[in-house]
């Protein structure tokens, strides 16, 4: 099935105040302890992570309470979204691009993201953003959807996964699933940023890890 791609950023007050009313504890407590899984080796101290397409920033204040000496940087850039973000001591809110990100070269140990991917109309200078912020051996840690085969299938999904929710969240969730990549994509993707240490993976029949260290 073709991709079809959805708005970039959610600026909108409505769509950041649904967003951050939904609740994602379980899916973002797994997103968080998958990290920190992935990062066992990573020094605690003196460690800068940096979250791309943070939204309201749930997921980097369940990294801080699991790794409190981490500084995580998170970045949208939607200001409804970071609006609505609780402050946090050891999280920086920083309004950018995440395709141009207001860092210099090399200076990250962790990037991680979650649902960012599928929002891009083209990932390119994304990934290369990943390549140029992240020092050499830096963990990368991104989830997203993956786009089912078939439109039929997308729809099973959201009845299967979101049955009970409003029609406009079954609605969302069904335009998502439709503008993610493919496994096999993303693979590409990764080759031309020169992000060869990554690999994506597919860990649920609608999600895709995309993982490793930068070479
Ligand atoms: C589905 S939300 C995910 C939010 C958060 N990562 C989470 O899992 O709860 C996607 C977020 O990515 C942001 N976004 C989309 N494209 C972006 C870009 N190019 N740069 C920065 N943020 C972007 C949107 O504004 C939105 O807040």
């Amino acid at each position: 099935m073709q991709r079809r791609p959805e708005p970039e950023y959610m600026d909108l007050d409505s769509e950041a105040a649904a967003y951050a009313d939904a609740d994602f504890a379980d899916v973002n407590d797994a997103f968080a302890q998958r990290l920190v899984a992935l990062a066992a080796d990573i020094p605690t101290t003196d460690v800068v992570a940096l979250d791309l397409g943070t939204g309201p920033a749930d997921i980097p204040r369940r990294v801080a309470a699991l790794r409190p000496s981490w500084r995580i940087v998170a970045v949208d850039a939607a200001a409804a979204m970071l609006a609505l973000a609780p402050k946090a001591a050891s999280v920086s809110l920083v309004r950018a691009d995440a395709s141009r990100c207001p860092f210099p070269d090399a200076a990250l140990d962790v990037v991680f993201s979650n649902s960012i991917l599928h929002h891009l109309p083209d990932p390119t200078d994304f990934w290369r953003e990943v390549a140029r912020v992240a020092r050499r051996g830096a963990l990368v840690f991104l989830r997203d959807l993956a786009r089912p085969d078939t439109e039929r299938a997308a729809r099973d999904i959201v009845e299967r996964y979101a049955g009970s929710e409003s029609d406009l969240l079954r609605e969302e969730y069904y335009r998502s699933l439709l503008a993610a990549f493919t496994p096999d994509e993303v693979r590409a993707q990764l080759r031309d940023a020169g992000l060869q240490g990554l690999r994506a993976e597919m860990v649920t029949d609608r999600h895709m890890d995309v993982h490793g260290r930068v070479a």
